[in-house]
């Protein structure tokens, strides 16, 4: 391997359009977290750089779902992901968001040298246009039949059901997701980068000079490569986004996929003064931590941005995950089925590193896997609870009932076999995990942490301290005590050190207990079984790990399938059947008498929540007419409205009034009704057609 100066990390931005789930933690951010915190303690130069990805269909969809402004939706996401990074330790120094200006003017610069230097191919293409909406459709938000697996749901850009990538041309009877229209094809310009000049240089770079990456991510990449590259446009029509740095670009904005990744180096600057430090120089380890999703973006598509611009160096690896699935499912946001990390904190509190644990080990680092609620009771009981707490639990407190409180003193001369199998033991794990972290190899190396807590706690029951008669040292039984819980500490101090990549929290609280600092944690101190000096008079202990109960489990199984269940539900009334009634000719129509009115009074009616009294001034007449507004209008703000009534209505009884007339309303998505009103005053009994 190249010999580095520094490192660089990226952890995917992800979109702000919802919280963090447990798939993303486990597939991005704590493979990154532990990587970064194991070569921190390495002291290594390295800086782990984050932050959200604010732009995109995935933002305006979002915003169109919560009839919300963009804006509205990336604050209020933001600050909640960036609140769950914090609380499960994930440890950037930088977590920013590409709505900075900064990174506007970096992801402007960037495009706007690409485009000095002539690296576009500007084209007019045709692209699909949504006519009742009036907008160009990205592909997201056209669906259709995936013409692979038949999927009726398919995107197009992507079907999620067999995660095939698609353009929308693929998809059998595309519709648009805005209007249900269908689409049609229009005229509009692009700024395209084509990665077909690049597919020589990235073949040699990527497939001859990084046999080393991970099978899974070498394999997608090879596929791409093999199959061809073409031109991607950098640009699309929308209004929210980074707008193109051109004259001639009125309603383009830069594509996601160009803008995000250069997110990295808009964060580095935003941190460091010397951020060309790590960004420019050959001898930065560039890595980026990514899901199986990104594969493309990050291996072949930014690579070919850097390598045109010019000024940038290369990713040296990109270890990217597959996914998490949930109890036999694949994680889904649009069903709701997913464990939610700011719900987690709040109904764990205390068990971030819980989480950590179970994830790590059950990180999806070679082929999706699985998360169970019931697994992460087991892992959690059996051994965060059974085997480490407690061997640091009996550790501590062996040392208070036979040693004193204190240290005790490791007499050399009486070391045995079974003590020398642990020292060398303590030592053999050092380089067991370092090897493991630095080859992205995390559940290997959290193993052999567990691993090294479970022979502790065998050299304890080896030993059994707690049946010597305690005779004096340095011959008596005393000194085999010492000797036992000596090891033990230095095991504790060593468990401390190895596990603080993976469970920052428990590390810390650990050093507490042994009354060090956290320098201690120094992974130069991992391995060495001097680290807790003689004579030493440590804390009590405190509990490292609590024991799950099956009623939390069950609590949160339930939960999981019940906010699945109120997303189908609450689809379905997003989108409620329309009832199609029977086409009429005019002369229907025309039986009506729709008049505009002025409300002169109005009242709630007795004994009914929903029903308003009107006195509407049709001009020529009075009327009253009794309505089913009250529960979204206020009788006192309707006088002085003007209305629309259907005024030729055979009158009607409601609650002993007689009401002659109705008053005209829509209805929006929730329930809510609005009325109806010219849009300027008219003349009251003035006919509406
Ligand atoms: O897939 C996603 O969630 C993207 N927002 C990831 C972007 S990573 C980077 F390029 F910024
Ligand atoms: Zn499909």
């Amino acid at each position: 391997m190249k010999d580095f100066k520094r490192i660089l990390v990226t952890a995917a931005l992800p979109y702000a359009n919802g919280p963090v789930h447990i798939g993303h933690m486990a597939g991005v951010y704590i493979p990154a977290d532990i990587y970064v915190r194991y070569q921190r303690a390495q002291k290594r130069d390295i800086i782990f750089v984050g932050g959200s990805d604010e732009h995109g269909v995935p933002i305006t969809i979002r915003a169109m779902k919560e009839g919300v402004s963009p804006q509205e939706i990336v604050d209020k996401y933001h600050a909640i992901i960036k609140e769950s990074f914090k609380q499960m330790g994930i440890s950037f120094d930088i977590y920013s968001r590409t709505s900075n200006k900064v990174h506007h003017e970096t992801a402007s610069a960037f495009f706007k040298k690409m485009y000095d230097d002539g690296l576009f191919e500007e084209k007019e293409t045709e692209q699909y246009y949504d006519e009742k909406a009036k907008v160009f459709l990205a592909d997201r938000y056209i669906t259709g039949t995936c013409p692979i697996c038949g999927n009726p749901n398919a995107y197009g850009d992507q079907c999620e059901r067999c995660g095939s990538s698609l353009s929308p041309e693929q998809l059998i009877n595309p519709r648009s997701t805005l209007s249900d229209a269908v689409p049609v094809k229009k005229k509009t310009k692009h700024w395209y980068f084509p990665l077909q000049d690049y597919e020589a240089w990235l073949k040699q770079w990527l497939l001859e000079g990084h046999k080393e990456w991970k099978n899974n991510v070498y394999g997608q990449c090879k596929s791409w490569l093999d199959n061809g590259l073409q031109s991607r446009a950098m640009t699309r029509d929308s209004n929210w986004g980074i707008k193109v740095p051109l004259p001639d670009a009125e309603g383009k904005v830069l594509y996601v996929w160009f803008d995000a990744p250069i997110g990295y180096i808009s964060a580095s600057k935003e941190l460091t003064a010397h951020w060309a430090d790590y960004w420019c120089k050959e001898d930065t380890r560039l890595i980026h931590f990514i899901g199986k999703d990104n594969i493309v973006f990050h291996c072949i598509i930014f690579p070919a941005m850097l390598r045109a611009h010019g000024n940038f160096m290369l990713p040296d690896n990109v270890p990217a995950n597959e996914f998490l699935n949930i109890e036999g499912d694949k994680v889904s946001t649009s069903r709701n089925w997913a464990v939610w990390i700011n719900e987690y904190v709040k109904d764990f509190p205390g068990c971030e590193d819980v989480l950590r644990y179970v994830l790590c080990s059950n990180m999806p680092e070679t082929k999706d896997n699985d998360f169970t609620w019931k697994d992460f009771q087991e892992k959690n009981n059996s051994e965060l609870v059974a085997i480490f707490g407690n061997f640091v639990n009996r550790t501590f407190v062996l040392m208070k009932k036979l040693c004193n409180d204190k240290v005790p003193r490791f007499h050399n001369q009486l070391r045995d076999d079974t003590d020398q199998k642990l020292i060398d033991e303590i030592k053999n794990s050092k380089t067991k995990v370092e090897h493991a972290i630095e080859e992205f190899h995390f559940r290997d190396a959290l193993f052999e942490v567990m691993d090294l807590a479970r022979k502790g706690n065998k050299y304890l029951q080896e030993k059994e301290p707690w049946k010597k008669t305690g005779a004096p040292a340095p011959d008596g039984d005393q000194s085999l005590i010492d000797n036992c819980i000596h090891l033990c500490l230095q095991l504790t101090a060593n468990l401390a050190i190895l596990v603080n990549p993976f469970l920052p929290h428990t590390a810390k609280k650990m050093c507490h207990m042994m009354k060090v600092e956290d320098r201690m944690l120094d992974w130069e101190n991992a391995g060495k079984t001097d680290l807790l000096s003689y004579g030493y008079n440590l804390r009590s202990p405190e509990l490292l790990f609590r024991k799950i109960e099956d009623q939390e489990i069950s609590m949160q199984v339930e939960k999981l399938r019940a906010n699945a269940l109120n997303q189908k539900e609450k689809i379905n009334m997003e989108e409620p059947k329309r009832e199609e009634k029977p086409q009429i000719q005019y002369d229907d129509f025309a039986k009506l008498e729709l008049r505009a009115g002025t409300v002169l009074a109005c009242e709630k009616v007795e004994k009914a929540d929903k029903l308003l009294k009107f006195e509407v001034d049709l001009g020529v007449e009075k009327r009253t007419i009794v309505s089913g507004i009250a529960l979204h209008y206020k009788p006192e703000e309707m006088i002085g409205k003007q209305v629309i009534v259907v005024a030729n209505l055979a009158p009607r009884k409601l609650k002993g009034i007689e009401s002659r007339g109705m008053i005209l309303t829509a209805e929006d998505k929730n329930g809510k009704l609005y009325l109806l009103k010219p849009e300027n005053l008219v003349t009251p009994g003035s006919p509406v057609s």
